[in-house]
């Protein structure tokens, strides 16, 4: 009797320890992590979120709790940065710390830890800086990339003037255009519009485009359960399968690539890679593998189609809502390129208007208002807080691109917005839809010459014709979910 007695006492008391012990811990830890409302558990903030638009509600509670905070997406902590100030004290004064990829559970299904996007550590340092000097050096292929996007505009306006003025949604075409620009640097050549295969692989990337902006992803954008949701029927079953779909296609394309390449000409994305695994092949612990390989091409695809070809179809919805601002960009085009010739990117600098009407694109469509999400590779101090390991950051780029004092009247459509009053162009520092950092877009370089390239072919050979008055387009975007995409529209190109 006695000695139970001790035992019970004494474990009560041990139990009673480790309580107050991890009571204190969390309390400890909780005072220096950023504030934030509080979670309940399991389902997190969503008493404070509204997912059908998610940066609106973290800017609320931005105004409530500063520019760093703390919200539970489910059971994920995320520590939110939401203004210039700490965007770039994170991305560029802190960058090691914040270089980190962040990826919601249900999406790691994806991901397999190695490619560029997602991927940590080694692997992503060794990756990117592959990627970044094999897209720089080549020019990739036979011609320059600049030449490359200039023949694909042509190809591109031919295929319009083919349309004869009448109205369509030229979704598809952008997106092929643009794809094929990809298909070049990762293939070594691009495809015909008709092409079985090509349409198929951009079918099933475009397909997953969908299903990002599905209910079902929006539930999985909170992490709710995502072992359970492994289980469960939906797009995003559909969305793995067409992934696999992906990777055999492209499998198939690497051994192809294997059996007729000639180390001393690579081709293309997949030679140089080939050429790096032969020249590592003794190291056990190589970083270039064939899985790398796949993962790094799809990567690029997925990365570098979606991303370039929605800027594009939002900037002719935009530029149909205000035809003066078009016109001026063809008088501009008019009188530095004229009409008898390809635009090039030398002919930008000498076209402030264009330049501006560009930025102030990409800054009004403020693409992916979250960015994609960032880790802190380790224990960091950030200004007066503490954030754990490991932790995932949404570096908000949504609040530097919308900032007031930069750019007044942010929700307007201005390209005074990068124009000084006499007329020549304004950089900014707070134009940030690439991101800023050590994880800065890698095709930064390639988006900015397809879309004014792109563009200005267009314009230098079609006026936009929209169906509907002005006045009533609407150039807000559909649902502001992971991506902001623009209401789908018919247009007629009229030829100048
Ligand atoms: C308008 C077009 C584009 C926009 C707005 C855009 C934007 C972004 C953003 C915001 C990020 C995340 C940066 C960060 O984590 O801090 C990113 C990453 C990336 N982008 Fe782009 N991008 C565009 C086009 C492209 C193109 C054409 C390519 C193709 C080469 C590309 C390849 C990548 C890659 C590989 C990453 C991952 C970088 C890393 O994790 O280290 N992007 N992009
Ligand atoms: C587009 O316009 C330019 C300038 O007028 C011309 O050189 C080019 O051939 C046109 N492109 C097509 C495909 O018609
Ligand atoms: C135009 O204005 C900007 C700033 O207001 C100034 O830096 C630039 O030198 C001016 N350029 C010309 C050609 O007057």
């Amino acid at each position: 009797m006695e000695l139970l007695g001790t035992t019970t006492v004494f474990l009560l008391v041990c139990i009673s320890c480790m309580l107050l012990f991890a009571t204190w811990r969390s309390m400890s830890q909780n005072q220096k992590l950023p504030p934030g409302p509080t979670a309940i558990p399991i389902v997190g903030n969503i008493l404070q979120l509204n997912p059908w638009n998610l940066p609106q509600s973290l800017k609320k509670l931005s105004e409530k709790y500063g520019p760093v905070f703390t919200v539970h997406l489910g059971p994920q902590k995320v520590v939110v940065l939401y203004g210039y100030d700490v965007v770039k004290e994170a991305l560029i004064d802190q960058a090691d710390d914040f270089s980190g990829r962040g990826v919601l559970p249900l999406l790691k299904r994806f991901f397999r830890g190695t490619g560029i996007v997602t991927s940590n550590g080694e692997t992503w340092r060794q990756l990117r800086r592959f990627t970044l000097t094999t897209l720089r050096d080549f020019g990739m292929g036979k011609k320059g990339i600049e030449e490359r996007i200039q023949e694909e505009a042509q190809f591109l306006v031919e295929r319009i003037r083919n349309t004869q003025e009448q109205p369509f949604n030229p979704s598809n075409f952008l997106i092929h255009a643009v794809s094929n620009i990809i298909c070049s640097i990762v293939f070594g050549d691009r495809f015909d519009y008709e092409d079985k295969k090509f349409l198929t692989l951009i079918e099933l990337l475009e397909e997953n485009n969908k299903y990002q902006n599905s209910l079902q992803i929006q539930v999985c954008m909170y992490n709710f359960l995502p072992t359970i949701m492994d289980f469960l029927p939906g797009p995003h079953q559909k969305m793995i399968q067409n992934i696999g779909k992906v990777d055999e296609f492209i499998s198939e394309i690497i051994k192809e690539h294997q059996k007729t390449l000639d180390p001393t000409y690579p081709r293309d994305f997949i030679d140089a890679f080939l050429n790096k695994m032969e020249q590592e092949k003794r190291n056990a612990h190589s970083h270039f593998t064939i899985e790398a390989l796949s993962r790094s091409t799809i990567d690029l695809f997925l990365a570098g189609t979606g991303t370039t070809s929605n800027t594009l179809i939002y900037g002719l919805l935009i530029l149909q809502k205000y035809p003066e601002i078009a016109e001026k960009v063809q008088k501009e085009i008019d009188s530095v390129i004229g009409r008898d010739r390809s635009p090039c990117m030398a002919d930008r600098s000498q076209m402030p208007y264009t330049d501006a009407v560009i930025h102030e694109i990409q800054r009004f469509i403020d693409f992916l208002p979250f960015n994609v999400p960032h880790a802190v590779i380790r224990d960091t101090k950030f200004r007066d807080y503490f954030i754990p390991k490991d932790t995932m950051i949404f570096p908000m780029l949504t609040s530097v691109l919308h900032d007031s004092k930069e750019f007044p009247n942010p929700e307007k459509f201005d390209p005074g917005h990068f124009l000084n009053a006499n007329g020549t162009f304004k950089k900014s520092d707070y134009f940030m839809p690439f991101s800023a950092g050590k994880r800065v877009c890698a095709g930064e370089g390639l988006a900015r010459m397809e879309i004014f390239l792109f563009l200005t072919a267009i314009l230098q050979n079609f006026t936009l014709k929209p169906v509907l008055d002005c006045k009533d387009i609407d150039i807000f975007p559909v649902a502001t979910t992971l991506a902001n995409i623009p209401q789908p529209y018919k247009v007629s190109f009229l030829p100048r």
